[in-house]
C-alpha cells in the first residue's frame, strides 16, 4: 500500500485566514495537539514574516519532536537564511519555499521571464539545500499554469536537489478530473519525479478542496496539505479531518495508509475553534455539532434499529463521544421514549402519551427541544395527580 504524507498548514496557511492572529503559547498549543493527532508536517508559520511568527516557528521546532517542522519562505536568500535559524533545532527540519509559475503571475506579480523564473527556483533550492535536509518547492498558482513549463521546472527543480514537489491550486480554481489529470501528467512525464515526493495543496474558493484533495492522491499524489477546520486565505484549504476520514471511510477506493490518529479529530477542531475564534459551522462535515445529530423521525428510528443505517461514520472514531439524537417536530414516539429513558424516566403507557402529545405541542412553538424542556414536561407529567 502507498503511504500519504500528511501536511498539516494550520499554522501558516490556516493563520492567514482573514482576522487570525495567533500568539506564540496558542500556536505551540495547537502544534502538541497537531503532533498527538500524528500529522508527518506541520508548517509552523512564515518565520521572514514577522519577529513574533520568527520566534513561535523556533519554539515549535525546539519542542516538537515527532512531526517533521517546516516553515514558508519566498525564493530570496534573506528569507531562506531566515527560516534555517528558525528551524535549525528541529529533530527534522525542513524548508518550504514557493514561485510562482502561471503566466498571470510571471508577468504581472513577479515582472520576470519564464526562463528568469527557472534560474531563480534552481538557485534558491541549490542554496536552500546546504542547509535544509528536506526541500519542498511549490510551484505556486501551478492549476493555473502550463503543463510542459511546469514539465521543465521541476525536472531542473529536482536536479537541483528538492525533495518534494508541491502543485499547489493557489486560488481554489481547479475540477478534480482537471487536478487530478495535471498529477498523472507530471508523473508521467518528469523524468527525475520518482526521486521526490508529490504533494497536493487546495483552497476551496469553489467549495472543491477535498474532492480536488483526493483526486490529485488518487493520480500519484504521496503528500497531502490542509488545514484543520479547513481554515485559510479566502475561503479556506482543504479540510484535513474530512480528508482523514474519507481515506479511512473509503478504504475500497482510496488504497493508502498514513500516521494519523481520527480520534484525535474532535479535540484538535475544537482547539483550533477556541484559539483563532473561527467557529465551525453546525453543518460541517466530520466535525460540525449536526455532523452525529438525527432530526428526522424516520432517520432516528433507524438509527436506534442500526447506527449504519444513517451513520457513515460512528462518532467514536473522531474522538465525538456519543451521537445526539436532536428531538424536534419530525421525531416519532420511538425516539422521544429512548431519549426520556437514558434521562431516567420510565412510564406508564398513558403518562408516556400524554408526555409525547405534550412534547409535540412545544414542538410548534420550538425548533429544538432541549432536555431542560423535556425534564420540565417530565416533572409536569409525573407530579400531576
Ligand atoms: O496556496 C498556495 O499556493 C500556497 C503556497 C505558498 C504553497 O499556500
Ligand atoms: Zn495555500
Amino acid at each position: 500500500m502507498v503511504h500519504v504524507n500528511i501536511f498539516d498548514t494550520t499554522l501558516r496557511d490556516g493563520e492567514q485566514s482573514p482576522g487570525v492572529n495567533l500568539n506564540q503559547l496558542e500556536k505551540l498549543e495547537i502544534a502538541r495537539q497537531l503532533e498527538r493527532f500524528g500529522v508527518d508536517i506541520m508548517e509552523a508559520g512564515f518565520p521572514a514574516s514577522s519577529q513574533g511568527d520568527f520566534e513561535a516557528v523556533r519554539t515549535i521546532a525546539q519542542t516538537i519532536k515527532n512531526s517533521s517542522i517546516t516553515g514558508l519562505a519566498r525564493a530570496t536568500k534573506t528569507d531562506i537564511d531566515i527560516a534555517w535559524d528558525a528551524l535549525k533545532d528541529a529533530a527534522e527540519p525542513r524548508l518550504h519555499v514557493f514561485l510562482a509559475t502561471s503566466p498571470i503571475h510571471m508577468q504581472y506579480k513577479l515582472l520576470k521571464s519564464p526562463e528568469e523564473v527557472i534560474q531563480t527556483a534552481i538557485d534558491m533550492v541549490s542554496y536552500a539545500r546546504k542547509r535544509f535536509p528536506h526541500v519542498e518547492w511549490s510551484a505556486e498558482d501551478a492549476s493555473r499554469s502550463d503543463l510542459d513549463f511546469l514539465v521543465r521546472i521541476i525536472t531542473k527543480v529536482i536536479d537541483a536537489g528538492a525533495t518534494v514537489i508541491n502543485l499547489p491550486d493557489t486560488v481554489g480554481y481547479t475540477t478534480p478530473e482537471e487536478y487530478g489529470r495535471m498529477f498523472r501528467y507530471i508523473r508521467e512525464n518528469v523524468p527525475n519525479i520518482h526521486k521526490v515526493a508529490l504533494s497536493c495543496h487546495c483552497h476551496d474558493d469553489l467549495g472543491m478542496a477535498v474532492a480536488n484533495s483526493l483526486a490529485a492522491i488518487e493520480n500519484g499524489a504521496t503528500q497531502v496539505e490542509g488545514t484543520i477546520n479547513g481554515i485559510g486565505e479566502r475561503a479556506g484549504n482543504a479540510s484535513l479531518e474530512e480528508i482523514a476520514v474519507a481515506l479511512n471511510i473509503r478504504k475500497d477506493k482510496y488504497n493508502f495508509t498514513n500516521n494519523l490518529v481520527l480520534k484525535e479529530i474532535k479535540r484538535t477542531s475544537d482547539l483550533v475553534s477556541r484559539f483563532t475564534g473561527m467557529l465551525v459551522p453546525p453543518n460541517k462535515a466530520v466535525v460540525g455539532k449536526n455532523a452525529f445529530a438525527h432530526e428526522s423521525g424516520i432517520h432516528q428510528d433507524g438509527v436506534l434499529k442500526n447506527t449504519l443505517t444513517y451513520e457513515i461514520i460512528t462518532p467514536e472514531l473522531v474522538g465525538v463521544k456519543s451521537n445526539d439524537l436532536v428531538l424536534g417536530k419530525h421525531s416519532g414516539r420511538h425516539a422521544f421514549k429512548d431519549k426520556i429513558e437514558q434521562m431516567g424516566f420510565h412510564l406508564l403507557p398513558e403518562k408516556l402519551g400524554e408526555a409525547f402529545t405534550s412534547f409535540k405541542q412545544l414542538t410548534d412553538r420550538k425548533k429544538e427541544v432541549t432536555d431542560e424542556d423535556l425534564f420540565t414536561i417530565l416533572t409536569d407529567i409525573q407530579t400531576a395527580v
